[in-house]
Order: C-alpha cells, then structure tokens, then sequence
C-alpha cells in the first residue's frame, strides 16, 4: 500500500514525540536541518552554538510552527559550558533523549609541514575535543533518561585523507573512533552512539572557505556530480535519532553522493 501524504505525517510526526534533543551548531547548516526536522517531527529541541543569532533566528521559526525550541549559548570547546549546556536542557525540558554532536569548523588549509599549531589546536579543540565535551556530559543525563540516542558529526574525511586539511580529516577520523569506543561502553545501558559521514555539503562552511572554482571543481568529485544538502544529511541524522534505527549503535554512516565508493 502507497502512504498517503497525510499518513506519511502521522507517522513521521510521531517519531520523537516527547522526546529532548539537544542540536550543537543548531544555527546554520546542517544543525539547522536537523533542529527544524526534529523538532518538526515532534522534539522539544535546545539550538546550542557559539552564534546565537544564527539559533535565534532557526527558533523564531520552528517556535512559528508551534515547535517547542529554546537557544543556548555554548562554545563546545569549553568543557564547562557545554557541561551547563546539558544542565540547561534537563532543567528546561525535563530530560535528555537525544544529541546532535554537530558543531563544527573548517579551519586552516596547509600542508602537514607548513601547519601552525594554533591553527592545528583550534580545530582539534572545537571538531575533535568538543564532540568529547559533549558526549560526556550528555551521557550521564541519557543513563538518568533511561537511555538515548547520539549523532556525531564526522565527515567522509573520517575514513578518507584530504589534502591541507590534516587537523579537520585528523579530528573527524577521530569522531569516528570515539563513537565507536562510546557505543561499545554503553551498548548494554541503552544508549546508541553513531557518526555520520557527509561528503560536501552546500551550507555557509563551504561558502566560507571556497571560491566558486573550486565549488564546482569539489562537487564534480561526488559520482552524482553535485554537492549535498543540509536536509539530505538531516534525514539520516533524524533516522539515526530515532527508534527505528533501535539496533544501529557504534557505526558510521556515509551521505556522500557516492564520494567514497570510487
Ligand atoms: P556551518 O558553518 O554552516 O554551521 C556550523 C555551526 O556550528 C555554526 O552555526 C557555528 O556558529 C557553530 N559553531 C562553530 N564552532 C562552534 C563552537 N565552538 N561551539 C558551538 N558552535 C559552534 O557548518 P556546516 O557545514 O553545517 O557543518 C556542520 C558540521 O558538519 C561540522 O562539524 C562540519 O565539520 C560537518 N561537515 C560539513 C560538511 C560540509 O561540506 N559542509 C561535510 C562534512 C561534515
């Protein structure tokens, strides 16, 4: 039987019915995506990013839809904020279900050699360091939750290399090795730890670091001859987040227009 629209609401409405989502990065880009389709489908959802303009702005909109969302400042670099972050939530929403460790920059584009350590420290610090911050204090929260579900944001740059981006491919091979190393200590305690893969997506990252040229010249690389979108990551995120991926824990998920099968 074909879904009619309507029913394909319903069903998707329902998926995270009372549940608390936290979004890092919930202000541009792909957290924007993710934010408004969680919430969309049913979450109370804290926007967490360091612009808060960019998360006000996403707010106004879903809470136009009768979403229910809050924002909160947070420099995921910063343990202690982050660690506020989660108390936050809790105290605002009741509990923690869900975490979308997305928050991310591009950074410095040099050779191994020419690499500066201040460059070097503050993509590991936000990308590798932040994901860390995050899980560790969203975990205690979920165990008192009874569980939940956590979406680290990697990249196809978490299993493949790329040329003058050594400390953002460094940190996203170890988004990966993170998520794994979590699912496995808490498979039995009812939360699920995945990380997502994206190949290059149109959003204000990519706008900021890349000329038109070289725009295209990257989405030529994808066999689909294009670059994603932020929804296009958003719906694996969400799938991810949700029960239906109930026995899906310590993977890593590629939405990469076929980048890394060539
Ligand atoms: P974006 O620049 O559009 O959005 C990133 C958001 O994170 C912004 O709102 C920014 O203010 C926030 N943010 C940055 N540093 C932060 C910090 N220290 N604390 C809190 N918030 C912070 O970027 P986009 O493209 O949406 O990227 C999101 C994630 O996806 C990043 O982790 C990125 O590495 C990853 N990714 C992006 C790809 C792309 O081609 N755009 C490809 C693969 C992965």
């Amino acid at each position: 039987m074909i879904a009619t629209q309507s029913q394909e609401r319903a069903r998707t409405v329902a998926r995270f019915t009372d549940q608390v989502a936290i979004v890092t990065g919930g202000g541009s880009g792909i957290g924007e995506a993710v934010g408004r389709l969680l919430a969309a489908e049913g979450a109370r959802v804290v926007l967490a990013d360091v612009n808060t303009a960019g998360a006000d702005r996403v707010a106004h909109d879903i809470k136009a839809n009768e979403g229910l969302v809050d924002v909160f400042k947070v420099d995921v670099a910063d343990a202690e904020a982050v660690q506020q972050l989660v108390e936050f939530t809790v105290k605002r929403f009741g509990k923690l279900d869900i975490a979308v460790n997305n928050a991310g920059i591009g950074g410095e584009m040099n050779a191994v050699g020419d690499q500066s350590i201040a460059g070097w420290l503050k993509v590991i610090n936000v990308n590798l360091n932040g994901v860390f911050y995050c899980m560790r204090a969203e975990i205690p929260a979920m165990l008192e939750a009874g569980g939940g579900s956590i979406v680290n944001m990697s990249s196809i740059l978490g299993s493949v290399g790329f040329a003058m981006s050594p400390a953002y491919v460094a940190a996203k091979h170890g988004v990966v090795g993170l998520t794994q190393t979590a699912a496995l200590e808490y498979a039995t305690r009812g939360i699920r730890v995945n990380a997502v893969g994206p190949g290059f997506i149109k959003t204000p990252l990519l706008d900021a670091n890349l000329d038109e040229p070289t725009t295209k010249f990257i989405a030529d690389l994808h066999p689909v001859k294009r670059l994603g979108t932020a929804e296009e990551v958003a719906n694996l995120v969400a799938f991810l987040a949700s029960r239906e991926a109930s026995f899906i824990t310590g993977s890593y998920h590629l939405v990469d227009g076929g980048y890394t099968a060539q």
